[in-house]
């Protein structure tokens, strides 16, 4: 009778969002999910916080994840079909999340590119070290051919720490941006946390991603699931991964 008196159960960044774009979760082919019960596990647990999608997208890093789309296809399959008999109710799709080297501008020559959405967004990300020499000319190759690029973390590039001005170039060539869940959170420590919400607030930021590895980070979204903070941010600043859905 007092039904009406209960109070609506509190909503989560991923209630909020519906749709992940960035996160390891193919098993046992990059440094994320080591096998399909983690992955089974750990996507079970997104649906549970609110994601209604996970568009996962395994690093392809020639030296140390030497990924392709085959590789990373064949490995959604056996996934898909895994989450089916266990009836664990999310849809999942795969991307990449590429490495900007001579091996991604190989395979863009090639066409042979995981892209999502109508928009073909393309996830990419470079060294911790240095930025990519030819970034520029990359984007403008990526977007020439239909393309349209995301850059993964740049609030984790602390090259570019104390250089914020780069990050109006990036937009302004036309590269939409992506900021870690995590980052938000504090797990990369303050520089990297106030510099992301320092760029949403700027407008610099498109979406936000989990980068979902290991269980560290699942019980990170999990315990910080009402953050107040990221809350109000996607509830002010409207990140597209919710038109993924
Ligand atoms: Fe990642």
């Amino acid at each position: 009778m007092l039904s009406f008196l209960k109070k609506a159960p509190k909503e989560t960044f991923a209630d909020l969002l519906k749709v992940d774009i960035h996160s390891h979760l193919i098993p046992g082919i990059d440094d994320g999910s080591p096998d399909m019960e983690t992955s089974l596990h750990f996507l079970g647990k997104l649906s549970e916080l609110g994601y209604k999608k996970v568009i996962t997208t395994p690093h392809i890093m020639t030296d140390f994840h030497p990924n392709d789309s085959k590789t990373i296809l064949s490995g959604l399959t056996a996934l898909k079909s895994e989450l089916k008999a266990k009836g664990i109710n999310i849809e999942v799709e795969a991307a990449a999340e590429y490495f900007l080297d001579t091996t991604f501008e190989k395979l863009l020559a090639e066409g042979d590119i995981l892209s999502f959405g109508a928009k073909k967004y393309v996830l990419v990300e470079m060294s911790f070290i240095q930025s990519t020499p030819n970034f520029e000319e990359i984007i403008f190759n990526l977007l020439t051919k239909g393309y349209t690029p995301i850059l993964a973390h740049p609030e984790r590039y602390t090259y570019w720490q104390e250089n914020s001005r780069v990050f109006r170039h990036i937009q302004d060539l036309g590269c939409l941006m992506q900021v870690n869940i995590p980052s938000l959170l504090g797990y990369y420590g303050k520089p990297v946390k106030n510099l992301a919400i320092q760029m949403i607030k700027s407008g610099y930021i498109d979406f936000l991603g989990t980068d979902l590895h290991h269980i560290r980070h699942l019980d990170l979204f999990i315990e910080g699931k009402h953050n107040s903070e990221i809350n109000a941010l996607v509830k002010k600043y409207d990140f597209k991964n919710h038109l993924l859905l």
